[in-house]
């Protein structure tokens, strides 16, 4: 494990289960923690909770919604004028939504907004942030569960045949793809991005939509790996240093596996590339600056 003293790691989601740990492990290895959350009071808990075990007080909370394009760039204006440096980016925080389709403050369904768009979104905002890094490292949190995804490009916010379980699928088969893309594009820079599935996870993952998938998954519970186990693999990849090595790959239990054909598709991750940059009015370029 490499030292994480002098590194600044943003976590999204760290107020609960997977990304709660994450933080509170990578701020106990001496890292400077940025907690980007949408809920200030269970931000606070979790804050507190971490700066109880961690021995130094460099742990931030950086309030946004990431179903809200406005709090995204909020919130990435906030980081960007307060820290010299990202040294991991972990984009961690997700949802699965019952069966009534939603959509997010912006009008994007609310799986592929808030588990696909706003970290794609968020990663084109600091991405400047993270070059500055003498190591960046981008890490994704994705799902066994985009092996059963539907890709349909003129059907990826499911207005036809929705349900969360296949939008939540097909979300985290965008996180493989996003993380394939983006590595291709960061090759020659010191930057690596790497994505990986957490194992099934008695978090609060999916509680209170009511769906039968949510039903099934709490029965489950006993079964499941603990917060702490899920979050072994997003603290391989942000301490080790394979993590700081490898890029492009999709992680299961520290080890680098294949992913599902879709995800492995350089179509269909240039495609996602350029529909998402539509979709978000923007242009998504790597800085020409080389750092490696
Ligand atoms: N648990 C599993 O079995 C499992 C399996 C495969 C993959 N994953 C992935 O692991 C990641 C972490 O999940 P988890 O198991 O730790 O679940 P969790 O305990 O429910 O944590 C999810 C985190 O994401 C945050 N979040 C959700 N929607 C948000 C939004 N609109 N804006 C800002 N933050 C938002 C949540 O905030 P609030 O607390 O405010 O809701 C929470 O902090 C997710 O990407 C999930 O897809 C989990």
């Amino acid at each position: 494990m490499r030292s994480m003293q002098d590194k600044t790691c943003l976590i999204t989601g760290a107020n609960s289960g997977i990304g709660k740990v994450t933080a509170r492990e990578l701020a106990k290895r001496g890292a400077q923690i940025i907690m980007l959350c949408r809920n200030e009071e269970k931000a606070e808990q979790a804050k507190e909770d971490i700066l109880k075990v961690c021995g130094h007080e460099r742990v931030a909370i950086v309030l946004a919604d990431l179903s809200s394009l406005t709090d995204i760039r909020r919130a990435a204006e906030q980081i960007n004028a307060t820290y010299d440096k990202i040294d991991v980016l972990n984009n961690n925080a997700g949802l699965i939504m019952g069966n009534k389709r939603e959509t997010t403050q912006d009008g994007f369904e609310m799986s592929f907004g808030v588990n696909h768009l706003a970290p794609f979104l968020l990663t084109h905002l600091l991405l400047d942030k993270v070059m500055e890094s003498p190591q960046g490292n981008i890490i994704n949190v994705s799902s066994e569960a985009h092996r059963i995804a539907k890709l349909d490009f003129n059907n990826l916010q499911y207005e036809k045949g929705y349900s969360g379980l296949k939008a939540y699928a097909l979300s985290k088969l965008c996180n493989i793809l996003f993380t394939h893309e983006l590595s291709k594009k960061l090759q020659g820079t010191s930057v690596v991005t790497n994505t990986l599935h957490p194992g099934g996870v008695a978090s609060n993952f999916g509680k209170g939509t009511g769906s039968f998938f949510n039903f099934m998954f709490q029965l489950a519970r006993p079964f499941l790996s603990s917060e702490e186990e899920g979050a072994q693999t997003s603290i391989y990849l942000a301490t080790s240093k394979e993590g700081a090595n490898v890029s492009g790959l999709y992680f299961k239990d520290k080890k680098p596996v294949k992913p599902s054909k879709a995800a492995m598709s350089d179509f269909n991750a240039q495609k996602l590339w350029e529909v998402s940059e539509q979709l978000l009015d923007i242009k998504f370029t790597v800085p020409s600056k080389i750092n490696a």
